[in-house]
């Protein structure tokens, strides 16, 4: 599949495309603060996917030697082609280059999709959060130390 991959930018339209998608597959409602938030303080750490419409984005935040995963989303009938994989993969390159020594991120315990895709990375899981999610769900902490 022909896909590049780009950097999020402080572009509102992008950002736009990028809720949508958001919008559709994660149960959590994120508000355009949210996503402000972080592709202005962290835009070596928003990515998209693109052909040449968004398809996939990953936000995510470093705190010294901190990285956090906030939101990972690719389009249903683009999944399963390693872009989500290769999303996580640049954060965490682009996190080692910024300092960090580990990343974390929470993720529903019935996710399985994700917390496939993560275990493959070789992240592992912390803790359970009950109740975690305002739709009442519970969420694993994941973690990876490089
Ligand atoms: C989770 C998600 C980002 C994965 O994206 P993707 O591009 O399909 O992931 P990849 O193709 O890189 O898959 C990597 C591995 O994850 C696992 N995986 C992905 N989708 C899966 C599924 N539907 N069922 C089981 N395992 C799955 C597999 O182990 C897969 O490896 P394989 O294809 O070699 O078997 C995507 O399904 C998605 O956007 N889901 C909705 C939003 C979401 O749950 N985000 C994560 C919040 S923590």
């Amino acid at each position: 599949m022909e896909l590049t991959v780009h950097d999020l930018e402080n572009d509102e339209k992008k950002l736009d495309e990028v809720m949508a998608i958001v919008s559709d597959d994660l149960s959590e409602p994120y508000s355009i603060f949210t996503y402000r938030y972080f592709v202005r303080n962290w835009p070596q750490l928003c990515l998209r996917a693109a052909n040449p419409e968004t398809v996939a984005a990953v936000l995510c935040k470093a705190d010294g030697p901190s990285g956090y995963i906030a939101m990972l989303v690719v389009r249903s009938g683009f999944r399963r082609f390693g872009i989500g994989t290769q999303l996580i993969s640049a954060s965490i390159d682009r996190m080692r280059t910024l300092g960090c020594a580990e990343v974390f991120l929470e993720a529903e315990v019935t996710n399985k999709m994700a917390l496939s895709l993560y275990d493959k990375l070789g992240f592992l899981r912390d803790v359970c959060f009950f109740n975690y999610y305002l739709n009442g769900a519970d969420a694993y902490k994941l973690s990876l130390r490089f």
